[in-house]
Formats: C-alpha cells, sequence, structure tokens
C-alpha cells in the first residue's frame, strides 16, 4: 500500500474508457489516493473510485492535472470547450497516440506544462510501460510527476517525440500483437486435439511463464531459445520456420510499419491537414 501518493485534486480524466480507466485502476490497485479525480465521459457510466460527470461544465473548478484519454479523432470536438475549463496551473497529460505537443499547444495554449504519455494497458495490474515526453515541462516538474507513474510499471521520460513513437509501436500496441501470438498458440494447441480452454490456458501460461523467466534472470531470448532446442529435436525444426528468410522478423516488421504509417497520417490529421 502507497499511502504517500495522491492525485493532484482535482484530476480530471477526460474521457475514461480502456486506457484511462486502465491507468485509474492501476493507481487504484497502488493504493495511491485517488479521491480528487473526476472522471469526464459523454455516457456518464460509473467509474469506481472518482465522481463521474459527463462533461467539463459540470465538473467543477479547473483542474491541477488533465489527463486526455479520449479518442485523437475526438480532438477537435473535445478541444474547444475543455480549453476554456483549464487554467494556467493546470498540467495536461495526453494520452492522444500520434497527437504532437505543437498540435496540443495550439489547441490548450493558456494551460501549464503538456506531457505526451504512451502506456500501455498492463498498466491495470502495473506492469505496464509508460514512456513520457514534453516540451517544456521543468526538471521539477517530471520529478513531481513520475512517481506517479513509476507505480504503473516501467515509465521513462524520452527526449523525442520519434522516440516516443517507437515505443508506441511495441509496448503501447504490443499487447494486441501478443494477444495474436497467444490466440494462434492456442489455436494450434486446439488443432492438435487439446480441449479450446486448456489450449488458451497453456499458450497464456507459455508466454507469461517465459517472460517472467527471462526477466528474473536477464537472460537473452536467443539464451532462452537455445536451452529449449536440442540440437536436431523438435523445437530446432519449429524454429527454423520462424527463423527462415527472418519471416518473423520480417511479419512483425511489416505490421509495426503499416501502424508506424497511421500514426503518421493521425498527427497530421490532428494538425488540421488533410490526408489522402
Ligand atoms: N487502448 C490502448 O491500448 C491505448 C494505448 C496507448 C494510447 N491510447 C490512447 O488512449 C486514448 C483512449 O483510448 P481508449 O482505448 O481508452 O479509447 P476508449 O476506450 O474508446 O475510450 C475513449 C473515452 O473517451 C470518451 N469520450 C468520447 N467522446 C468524448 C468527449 N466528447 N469528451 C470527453 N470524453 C469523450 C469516451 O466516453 P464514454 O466512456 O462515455 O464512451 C471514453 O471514456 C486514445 O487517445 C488512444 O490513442 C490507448
Amino acid at each position: 500500500m502507497n499511502s504517500v501518493l495522491k492525485l493532484p485534486s482535482p484530476t480530471w480524466f477526460v474521457g475514461c474508457g480502456n486506457m484511462g480507466g486502465a491507468m485509474l485502476e492501476g493507481w487504484r490497485g497502488a493504493g495511491v489516493d485517488v479521491t480528487g479525480g473526476v472522471a469526464i465521459r459523454p455516457s456518464g457510466r460509473d467509474v469506481e473510485g472518482v465522481r463521474t460527470v459527463k462533461s467539463p461544465v459540470d465538473a467543477g473548478p479547473p483542474p491541477k492535472l488533465a489527463i486526455l484519454g479520449f479518442k485523437p479523432q475526438d480532438l477537435d470536438e473535445v478541444a474547444p470547450g475543455l480549453a476554456r475549463r483549464l487554467s494556467a496551473k493546470t498540467v495536461i497529460i495526453s494520452l492522444l497516440a500520434g497527437v504532437e505537443a505543437a498540435t496540443l499547444r495550439g489547441r490548450f495554449p493558456g494551460a501549464g506544462m503538456i506531457v505526451r504519455a504512451v502506456p500501455n494497458l498492463p498498466v491495470s495490474i502495473r506492469r505496464g510501460v509508460v514512456a513520457l515526453y514534453s516540451e517544456d515541462a521543468s526538471e521539477e516538474g517530471k520529478d513531481q510527476l513520475s512517481p506517479l507513474f513509476a507505480v504503473l510499471g516501467f515509465a521513462l521520460w524520452v527526449p523525442s517525440e520519434d522516440r516516443l513513437a517507437a515505443i508506441g509501436s511495441i509496448a503501447g500496441a504490443g499487447p494486441a500483437y501478443v494477444a495474436r501470438f497467444i490466440d494462434a498458440l492456442a489455436k494450434a494447441g486446439a488443432d492438435r486435439g487439446l480441449d479450446e480452454t486448456n489450449a488458451r490456458t497453456i499458450a497464456l501460461e507459455t508466454v507469461l511463464g517465459t517472460s517472467w523467466m527471462a526477466a528474473a534472470t536477464n537472460e537473452s531470448m536467443a539464451d532462452v531459445a537455445r536451452r529449449v532446442a536440442s540440437p536436431k529435436g523438435t523445437t530446432e525444426a519449429g524454429l527454423a520456420v520462424l527463423d527462415s528468410d527472418g519471416v518473423l522478423d520480417g511479419l512483425i516488421g511489416v505490421a509495426i510499419e503499416a501502424a508506424a504509417r497511421r500514426g503518421t497520417e493521425m498527427a497530421a490529421e490532428a494538425r488540421g491537414e488533410k490526408v489522402d
């Protein structure tokens, strides 16, 4: 239980769906005092641990911290009304994938420091990755925010938006890719006669156990693979397929490239540029 950490009061979660909710869940799980939190979501659906309202107009005094957790596509709709409710002391944490700091400053000219955060969903169980970037945060400002993110998993400040995008493409999107891999492993198990529930559990535990073991031993992935695959054995035969012509690396590379292209488009859209 971490009784010293507290969300600034008030902290607005402007949009509190999958990601805003995951961060809040992580903070609650870490024992962070979230009583100063206000979730703002048009549906008005309750969010555990905080007051929920439908619009910034109903949220009360200007926030000390505003966490932007709506979709980048909703920026045009949300920004004007929200900007009017912020003060020069409001720190903005934007989760909006691909929306650059300069674009955010243009939308919220009167706010205090602006930080872009790229989290991933496992922040909900405090095993997330959170990359942070700011053009105007002082070292002191960063030091004040860092502990809040450190309790959510592996948090790091990066020196450029390119670096932020790179981490987003691996860690932000990564849980979706890992989920697909686990599914593929489970399907292969079911195809070989396992019942589907067992196949899913076995695939999940295999990925979890491998990650956990590698994290605990700090072993390289090449060494992990080597320890499983005996020469001329069954695993080696399987690895030969994945490694042949770099098929797996190539596939992941193409997928990440496609996501990066979409990120560039979304950044352009948020700047108000027309994208074909
Ligand atoms: N999901 C991820 O893994 C992930 C990873 C990295 C970054 N992000 C970023 O996190 C942000 C949120 O993504 P998400 O996956 O959490 O989306 P989501 O589950 O769809 O949540 C979006 C939230 O925005 C709210 N919303 C919609 N219109 C709004 C408005 N006009 N004013 C205020 N709130 C509004 C929704 O309200 P209701 O709840 O009432 O529908 C909902 O709470 C995105 O910008 C995304 O780029 C997500």
